[in-house]
């Protein structure tokens, strides 16, 4: 059902996220009915756009379906359309002027400001918004990641954000949680009864969360360079991953009962500190190989620096939630640029029989995989048929969803963009939580920054540095590959 009208306010609206994600999405939820008809989306950059103009960069660069399909309805959602230039931090106040004489007469809707730009704009622009007198008390706000660099700069941005908006107002984005298999995980936990008896450390031996791109990062030095994979990836969306597969059952599906669970989780990680750090993470950087070139050659506007030289494009950590139910479990967490495959999962792995009596059986996992293809497997131990010696091989008993539900996979950001204008913050991230996955990071990156040494080369196309496999060579485990 069509929610009522609001005005949606994207703030990097020309940028690529807002091109390649945020507009699909809209799109998509508008095909769908789930805009109110007088809906305005209203893109805000520096760049001096007429609404037309606009209409027309999202015409050429962002339709999402071919033309010939939806014309009529794509036509109507370029209509919601509008741009407005505004310069935030400068001192030519005239773009809100503008914007407010858009949103005049419009202050009882929903109005929600989406701040698709980096962090260190989130202030600023907070702060003008409220000077401009356009936060409302219907206002919301949310903030894209990386939210801030390390644990005080995040602190900072959540005071000034916070200094004009309440908690409640405010919704940090991470679009991990907006994927359908993810919070397919939390209705297979806690909507199934068999799992919850074996999910702990008596069943369990680990857990591998993988992230694995194909993609590089051509174009985006200035933004990686400065960020790295475990402030890109790890701080956020595998962190989150993490607490979805480890925390306990909440008492209600509402908007702070899972959070506040999700939090203990990221309290309860055993810090990685000083010279554990070697021994419990590892970073690499993509040289040249498949093709393409190394991320010290990537194109980019300006040649790399001894920073660029430092920066880790894979990283791989061994966690540890010290709490009841994990204690000795490790969680292994992955994720790199330029993987062979495009492959997003969690693996847990159960512990072997208590006592074998065929040879040849391998523990059951159950493989959660996020992209592509969705579904969930569960390995189990079956003999091939034949009336010789028993042979056992490990078969997935498998739930596709695109095969067993046959409808298009929305993209998380369509879930989370419906979920703000409702005013739902369920799956979005607290102060508290992002915070705390900063506090776990900050001394693995400290160390990192601190130390002479360069992240390990892996050639682009290949699994990641060896330093990885030997993370978990050295207790007689192996990375989950294909099945
Ligand atoms: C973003 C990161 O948050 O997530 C990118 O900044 C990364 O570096 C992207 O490529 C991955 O998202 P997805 O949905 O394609 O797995």
């Amino acid at each position: 059902t069509p929610r009522h009208a609001a005005d949606l306010i994207v703030f990097g609206g020309t940028g690529d996220l807002s091109m390649r994600k945020l507009i699909p999405a809209l799109y998509h939820c508008d095909r769908d009915g789930r805009l109110a008809d007088e809906t305005r989306i209203i893109a805000l950059s520096r760049g001096g756009l007429t609404d037309a103009d606009f209409r027309g960069k999202v015409d050429a660069e962002a339709r999402p379906v071919p033309q010939g399909e939806d014309d009529e309805g794509w036509q109507r959602f370029l209509r919601r359309l509008h741009h407005v230039s505004v310069d935030v931090g400068g001192s030519d106040r005239s773009g809100w002027g503008a914007l407010s004489r858009l949103l005049a007469g419009y202050e009882d809707r929903d109005r929600v400001f989406y701040l698709a730009s980096p962090p260190m704009t989130f202030g600023p622009f907070c702060r003008e918004a409220h000077e401009a007198g356009l936060v409302t008390p219907r206002s919301r706000v949310v903030l894209e990641k990386p939210l801030g660099r390390d644990l005080a700069s995040a602190q900072a941005i959540n005071d000034e954000v916070g200094a004009i908006f309440d908690e409640r107002q405010i919704f940090r984005i991470d679009h991990y949680l907006g994927k359908e298999t993810v919070q397919n995980l939390l209705v297979l936990r806690f909507a199934n009864a068999f799992l919850e008896p074996v999910w702990n450390s008596l069943w369990i031996d680990h857990v591998q969360i993988t992230v694995a791109e194909t993609v590089g990062t051509p174009g985006r030095r200035g933004y990686y360079d400065h960020a790295g994979a475990l402030r890109d990836m790890v701080q956020n969306h595998l962190l989150q991953l993490l607490c979805l597969v480890a925390m306990e059952p909440p008492s209600r599906n509402d908007r702070e009962s899972i959070r506040d669970e999700k939090v203990k989780v990221l309290q309860s990680l055993r810090p990685i500190v000083g010279s554990e750090v070697d021994r419990f993470a590892v970073r690499g950087q993509y040289t040249a190989g498949d093709g393409v070139p190394g991320y010290l050659d990537e194109p980019a506007s300006t040649p790399p620096t001894e920073i660029s030289h430092r920066v880790e494009t894979y990283a791989a950590i061994r966690a540890e939630v010290k709490n009841w139910r994990w204690a000795g479990v490790p969680f292994y967490l992955r994720t790199g640029k330029r993987m062979p495959t495009r492959r997003s999962e969690i693996v847990v792995q159960f512990k072997d029989v208590p006592h074998a009596i065929f040879p040849g059986a391998t523990p059951n996992r159950l493989v959660l995989r996020l992209q592509p293809s969705e579904g969930i497997h569960l390995l189990l131990m079956a003999k091939e048929p034949g009336a010789g010696d028993v042979t056992l091989r490990p078969v997935p008993l498998s739930l596709s969803f695109a095969e067993t539900f046959q409808s298009r996979v929305p993209d998380a950001y369509e879930r989370l963009l419906m979920d703000v204008m409702a005013g739902n913050p369920t799956l979005f991230m607290r102060r508290d939580e992002v915070e705390a996955a900063w506090r776990w990071i900050d001394p693995i990156i400290e160390t990192w920054e601190g130390s002479g040494a360069l992240p390990e080369p892996y050639p682009a196309g290949t699994a990641g540095p060896a330093g990885a496999r030997e993370l978990l060579a050295r207790s007689g485990r192996t990375w989950h590959e294909e099945d």
